[in-house]
C-alpha cells in the first residue's frame, strides 16, 4: 500500500511539473536517455544552419539529460547576445574545465559578476594597456628572430602553420613569465597540450551526470594528473618572482611580464579575498586565481592569434571579401630589404 501512495505521489508530481513546464523552442525528436547525441558529428556551422532551415531560428536539442538550445538567425541572435545580454553571459563549463580552471577562477569561465569586471578592469588598465604594449620589447625581439629563420631559408618552401604558431607561442610566453631563457618552456608546452586534449575532450558524464561517481572514460586520474604538473610549473615561476622582487619594475615603468602585474594584487591571506564591486576595494587574486588567469592567456592568444595571421596569408580573399588579391598557394621565404634591415 505504501509502495502505491509513493508512486501515485512521483506520478502527480511529474504530471504537474509538466503541465507547468513552459514548452521547449522546436527541435528534432530525440531518442530516450541519450536525446539527440546521434547527431552530435552534424552540428558544425553548416549542419546547425541546415537544422535551422527545418526547425527555424530557436531550436532545441536533448544531449542526454542536458537541455541545449541553438540560435541562428539575426533576430534571435539580437534577443540572446543583446536584449537579454545578462541571462545569457555565462559561459557553460564541462567537468573538466570546472576542474582545470580551479573550479572557474580564471576570467573566461568565471560567471558574470563583481570578479569577472574588476578582472576586466586589470585586464584593460594592466594587462593589455597601451602602455604595456608599447613596452613589450619580448614581441620585436620574437619577430626578429622568425625573420632571421625566414632568412636564412630564403628560397625554401616554409610552413606558414608551424612558423606563426612557435612566434605567438614564444611571444605569449615571455609575456606571460617574462623568462627570456626558454628553459622550461618545453615542458610547458605539453603540459599545456594535454590541457587542450582534456577541455575539447567528450566525457559522458557532463550528459549524464549520474555517471560521474564511476568515471567510465578514467578521467579522474589525467585530470588531477595534468593540474598537479602545472601546479609545480607555476608555483615554482609564482615563487621566484615573489622572492625577486627587485625586477619588478622595467625601464619603461610597468611590471615586467604578466606575473608580476598579477602579483600586484595578490594575497595569501583567503580571509582578505573580497571580489566586490566596490571600486574602493581593491582586488585580491589567490595563487589559483593567478594560475588560471596565465592559463587562459597562453590558450587565448596562441592559436586564435597564429590561426587569423595564417588564414590571412592563405586564403583566397576574392572568396571572402570579393577582393582581387592572388590566392597564395605554395609560400616560399624570399627575402625583401625592408625585412633585412633591422637585423642585418
Ligand atoms: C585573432 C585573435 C583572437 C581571436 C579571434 C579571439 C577570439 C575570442 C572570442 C570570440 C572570445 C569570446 C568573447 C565573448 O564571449 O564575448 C574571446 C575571449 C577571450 N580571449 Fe580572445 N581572441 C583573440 C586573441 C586573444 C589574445 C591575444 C588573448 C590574450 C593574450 C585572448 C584572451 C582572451 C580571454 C582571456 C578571453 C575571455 C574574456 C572574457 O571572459 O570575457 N584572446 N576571444
Amino acid at each position: 500500500m505504501t509502495t502505491f501512495f509513493f508512486f501515485l505521489a512521483l506520478l502527480t508530481f511529474f504530471l504537474l511539473y509538466n503541465s507547468r513546464r513552459k514548452p521547449y523552442p522546436p527541435g528534432p525528436k530525440g531518442w530516450p536517455i541519450i536525446g539527440n547525441m546521434l547527431m552530435m558529428d552534424k552540428l558544425t556551422h553548416r549542419g546547425l544552419a541546415k537544422i535551422a532551415c527545418q526547425y527555424g531560428g530557436l531550436v532545441h536539442l536533448r544531449m542526454g539529460f542536458l537541455h541545449m538550445v541553438t540560435v541562428s538567425t539575426p533576430d534571435m541572435a539580437q534577443e540572446v547576445l543583446q536584449i537579454q545580454d545578462n541571462n545569457f553571459a555565462n559561459r557553460p563549463v564541462t567537468m573538466n574545465i570546472s576542474y582545470l580552471t580551479y573550479n572557474r577562477a580564471d576570467m573566461a569561465f568565471a560567471n558574470y559578476g563583481p570578479f569577472w569586471r574588476q578582472m576586466r578592469k586589470i585586464s584593460v588598465m594592466k594587462l593589455f594597456s597601451r602602455k604595456r604594449a608599447e613596452s613589450w620589447d619580448s614581441v620585436r625581439e620574437e619577430v626578429d628572430e622568425m625573420v632571421r629563420y625566414v632568412v636564412s631559408n630564403a628560397g625554401l618552401s616554409v610552413n606558414i602553420g608551424e612558423l606563426v604558431f612557435g612566434l605567438t607561442r614564444n611571444i605569449i610566453y615571455r609575456a606571460a613569465f617574462g623568462s627570456i631563457s626558454r628553459t622550461g618552456q618545453d615542458e610547458f608546452i605539453k603540459i599545456m597540450q594535454e590541457f587542450s586534449k582534456l577541455f575539447g575532450a567528450f566525457n559522458i558524464c557532463d550528459f549524464v551526470p549520474g555517471l560521474a561517481w564511476l568515471d567510465p572514460q578514467g578521467f579522474k586520474g589525467r585530470l588531477v594528473k595534468a593540474r598537479d604538473s602545472l601546479d609545480k610549473f607555476i608555483d615554482s615561476i609564482l615563487d621566484e618572482h615573489i622572492a625577486n622582487k627587485k625586477c619588478i619594475i622595467n625601464d619603461k615603468g610597468n611590471n615586467s611580464d604578466m606575473v608580476y602585474e598579477l602579483l600586484a594584487f595578490y594575497s595569501d591571506d583567503l580571509s582578505k579575498i573580497n571580489h566586490s564591486d566596490d571600486v574602493n576595494d581593491s582586488l585580491k587574486l589567490t595563487r589559483d586565481n593567478i594560475k588560471a588567469i596565465i592559463m587562459d592567456v597562453m590558450f587565448g592568444g596562441t592559436e586564435t592569434v597564429a590561426s587569423a595571421i595564417e588564414w590571412t596569408i592563405e586564403v583566397d580573399t576574392d572568396d571572402v571579401f570579393g577582393l582581387t588579391a592572388p590566392r597564395a598557394t605554395r609560400l616560399v621565404a624570399v627575402p625583401t630589404p625592408r625585412l633585412l634591415c633591422p637585423i642585418c
